[in-house]
């Protein structure tokens, strides 16, 4: 096992399970102490249930069982206020911040057309995925710089980040979006070796795709397989250890020159002919 993130201190945010609770235990397995942040509740426009405190403890179990430090934090990424408050408590109990991924999100579903999106769930897409990911930047830059060792931000984006998606603007808009994001910091950062990047994941077997409710939805309306159809090489769905790997080598110094990339994860399918 290599062991390059020893002695750095890393915070994920949506951590509580999925590519979250894998990217914690992939980065604490490379050596981080980690901050894990999930907002722990439901979302009435979201048909899929959210993680819960439980999962969230089996993930810091699973960091401390590592032989790594951990906080643990409820908080929702899109509460400014919030997310300072336990990002400041958890970098002054692990003494420096080194390393951000910045993965929580969600995806809603269940219209025919993104005409029909309604502005409740067109506001907790975008206030997630972006407002969030926005705060999870503005509240964690300063203690990076503080260090004045340089550092990593990942911000998981999809591969509705880089082509659209049948009856979901609002997440194709949102996982857009935080491309501008990663483009800008990694030019306002770069001079303070703080490196950022985004991943693009084609569909990976977690709660968000794995749901009965999905499955109902795509059951009941065909033509949205294409959402999903489409990886070039022989796999139906990604694991969250496989966007882990990525996020690790993007963590680390063999990463040490990448900045302001789109990564894909996507076994082909963003260049599917
Ligand atoms: N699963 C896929 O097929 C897929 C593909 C591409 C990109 N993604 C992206 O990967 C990321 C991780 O998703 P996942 O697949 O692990 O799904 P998931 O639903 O298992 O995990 C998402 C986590 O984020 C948490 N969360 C949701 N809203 C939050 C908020 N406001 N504040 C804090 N935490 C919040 C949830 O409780 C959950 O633990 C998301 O950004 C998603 O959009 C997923």
């Amino acid at each position: 096992m290599t062991e390059e993130l020893t002695g750095k201190v890393a915070l994920v945010t949506g951590a509580a399970r999925g590519q979250g609770r894998s990217h914690a235990i992939n980065l604490a397995t490379a050596g981080a102490d980690v901050i894990l942040i999930d907002r722990c509740q439901d979302y009435p426009t979201v048909g899929y249930a959210m993680a819960t405190r439980a999962d969230l403890e089996i993930t810091a179990k699973e960091v401390t069982g590592l032989g790594r430090r951990v906080v643990t934090a409820v908080a929702d990424v899109r509460d400014l206020g919030a997310m300072r408050a336990v990002v400041d408590n958890g970098v002054g109990k692990l003494g420096r911040l080194d390393i951000v991924v910045a993965n929580a999100g969600i995806f809603a579903f269940g219209k025919d057309s993104s005409v029909d999106i309604d502005t409740e769930r067109w506001d907790d897409v975008l206030s997630t995925n972006v407002t969030g990911v926005f705060n999870t930047v503005k509240v964690t830059v300063p203690h990076i710089r503080n260090g004045g060792n340089g550092g990593s931000i990942t911000i998981t984006s999809s591969t509705a980040g880089m082509r659209g998606l049948l009856a979901m603007a609002d997440y194709a808009a949102s996982k857009h979006a935080v491309v501008g994001i990663m483009r800008t910091f990694a030019n306002e950062l770069a001079a303070d070796r703080i490196r950022v990047n985004t991943v693009h994941p084609t569909g990976v077997s977690t709660e968000m795709i794995d749901s009965q409710a999905f499955a109902d939805w795509f059951d009941a309306n065909p033509q949205m397989s294409v959402n999903l159809a489409g990886n070039l090489l022989p796999v139906d769905k990604l694991a969250p250890q496989d966007i882990s790997d990525a996020v690790v080598w993007l963590s680390s110094d063999a990463a040490k020159y990448v900045t302001g990339v789109t990564l894909p994860i996507d076994a082909g399918f963003t260049v599917r002919a």
